[in-house]
């Protein structure tokens, strides 16, 4: 099945989003990653809403939403009127997340739990039916261009397993670099979330990389 290609735009060349974001849709990209953060649950600021704002008017791929807030469920109804294709919350942040999820459902877009490095499957597990992805974060969310945290492997295979019982995708973000890409792939990942590693400030153009990629 074809592997889901996300471009992090928080790595994009910021000198003009719009030309990034048109070059992107046309190297073949499925879907625009959009991380949002609070300064709060993590050390970090990430994409404005004006930024949203001009990626989602610049495309008709899907454009996912990263929340990486607290409480996330004062804010999954405003992205969803933004024009977010899919919500991520993390479970982490947030005292009643089946009920947030419930209402990016009733918005009619698609739902997705991101959970951190250190959360165990066996923490989600009730979530799994609620859900149509899950994306591991493979660093410690919030900054681009770090390493690789090999320790998320097993419970990325644990998802894998799961996600056929349950339906959902297992999507990765953090790191992913075009061995990881490969290696994922066979282990059936479904989705990549490209920044630094893979995608962004290489030689090449998005489209070579791309499709590089796919190969
Ligand atoms: C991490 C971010 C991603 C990603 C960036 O919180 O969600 O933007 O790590 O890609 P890399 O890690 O390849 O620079
Ligand atoms: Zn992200």
């Amino acid at each position: 099945m074809t592997k889901l290609l996300c471009s992090s735009m928080m790595c994009a060349n910021f000198s003009n989003l719009k030309k990034e974001t048109q070059e992107l849709d046309q190297a073949g990209i499925d879907i625009f990653h959009m991380d949002f953060m609070d300064g709060s649950f993590v050390p970090n600021f990430g994409m404005g809403l004006q930024d949203f704002e001009l990626v989602r008017s610049v495309t008709d791929k899907p454009v996912d939403v990263h929340l990486m807030i607290q409480e996330p469920s004062k804010y999954v109804e405003m992205f969803a009127d933004l024009g977010a294709d899919i919500i991520y919350i993390h479970p982490e942040a947030d005292q009643q997340v089946a009920r947030t999820l419930e209402t990016i459902h009733q918005k009619g877009k698609k739902a997705g739990i991101a959970i951190n490095p250190g959360t165990s499957v066996e923490m989600i597990q009730g979530l799994l039916p609620l859900v149509e992805y899950v994306m591991v974060m493979t660093v410690n969310p919030g900054f681009a261009g770090q390493k690789y945290l090999a320790y998320t492997d097993p419970k990325i295979e644990k998802l894998v397993a799961l996600s056929k019982e349950y339906d959902f995708e297992v999507m990765v973000d953090g790191a992913i670099s075009p061995e990881k890409v490969e290696r994922l792939s066979k282990v059936g990942v479904a989705g990549f979330v490209l920044g630094t590693s893979a995608l962004f400030g290489k030689t090449g153009t998005y489209s070579e990389t791309l499709s590089k990629l796919r190969a």
